[in-house]
């Protein structure tokens, strides 16, 4: 149970999954022995919630994020979106590059924005997968305007899946591809449009990789998975979609509201999926979100992939 072993203040926030820790304060580094619980709370609950976590600035969530592992830089900046300082942080918010509210007509952000509402694991695409990503609220529209992420339980939902479904999938891979999802959310974009998926950078990682810190296995059916290998396009994209609204049932998903600027959401990729919802701020109010991402090094890290072709890989969306 949540905060039996912990000197935490942990509150569960779903029946399997998810957690809220109260009363830290990161406006300071926290000490080993709070990180650690930070971590073994995240590894056992897949997400944990911050309210009021404070980190006063970007270098703050990047050094805080750094003691998960390898922080993920962008190697590429999109035009269309702000020019902040750190390549460690991802601009996740729905402002353009002078600072002022996305609108419907800016094609280049919305179809990213419609992306990230398909549910997914952050940088699944890329052959080296992304571990720990960190959300942090700097300015938030008013309440209940939408806007919340979304969670699901990616390892109760393999757990409970039939013994005969589990044996079936348990060694099959999947290849994914950034520009599959971006097709899939929009279907009709000239963007993405005359793309050929199978033409662009694809990653093979295991359907059911093992989340090693808990020793569970997990559902990895990203929205960023095009087919399975060795399988028949069609039946292994039916299939992927088959395991993937078996993952996203109601009693598997966490939605989580964000209250306060200054909130931190935290999760494991490669423990649970997630998505963005939208809302009726869009277009009219600001939205600033930032998020840093930890690179996954665990035996899963690189799937079936070269980890030479990690090397040049374009980081997360
Ligand atoms: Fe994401």
């Amino acid at each position: 149970m949540p905060g039996t072993t912990s000197k935490l203040d942990i509150h569960p926030l779903h029946d399997s999954f998810a957690v809220e820790i109260k009363g830290i304060d990161l406006s300071t580094p926290p000490t080993d022995a709070v990180f650690d619980e930070i971590r073994d709370a995240l590894h056992e609950y897949g997400v944990v919630i911050i309210r009021n976590a404070n980190f006063p600035d970007d270098k703050a969530q990047i050094d805080f994020s750094a003691l998960f592992g390898e922080v993920e830089k962008s190697k590429w900046r999109n035009p269309h979106m702000r020019s902040l300082p750190h390549p460690e942080i991802f601009d996740i918010s729905n402002l353009d590059e002078k600072d002022q509210v996305v609108t419907n007509s800016n094609e280049k952000r919305t179809t990213a924005i419609r992306g990230n509402a398909l549910w997914h694991a952050d940088g699944s695409f890329n052959p080296r997968r992304t571990y720990v990503s960190l959300l942090r609220a700097v300015e938030l529209p008013p309440a209940a305007m939408g806007g919340h992420t979304e969670y699901a339980d990616a390892r109760q939902a393999y757990d409970d899946l039939p013994e005969e479904t589990k044996s079936k999938i348990k060694n099959l891979v999947a290849v994914h591809s950034f520009v599959h999802n971006r097709k899939t959310a929009n279907p009709d974009s000239p963007l993405f449009k005359d793309i050929n998926v199978l033409d662009q950078p694809l990653a093979r990682h295991k359907l059911v990789p093992v989340h090693e810190p808990s020793g569970r296995d997990m559902l990895y059916v990203t929205s960023y998975a095009h087919h399975i290998e060795g399988m028949d396009l069609e039946e292994g994209k039916n299939l992927i979609q088959e395991l993937q609204s078996h993952a996203a049932q109601m009693k598997y998903v966490f939605e989580h509201h964000w209250e306060n600027a200054g909130d931190i959401a935290i999760w494991d990729n490669t423990a649970v999926l997630h998505r963005a919802t939208s809302g009726s701020y869009e277009g009219k109010f600001r939205r600033d979100m930032r998020r840093t991402c930890v690179m996954d090094s665990s035996s899963e890290a690189y799937g079936l992939n070269n980890p030479d072709a990690a090397k040049d890989q374009a980081n997360s969306s």
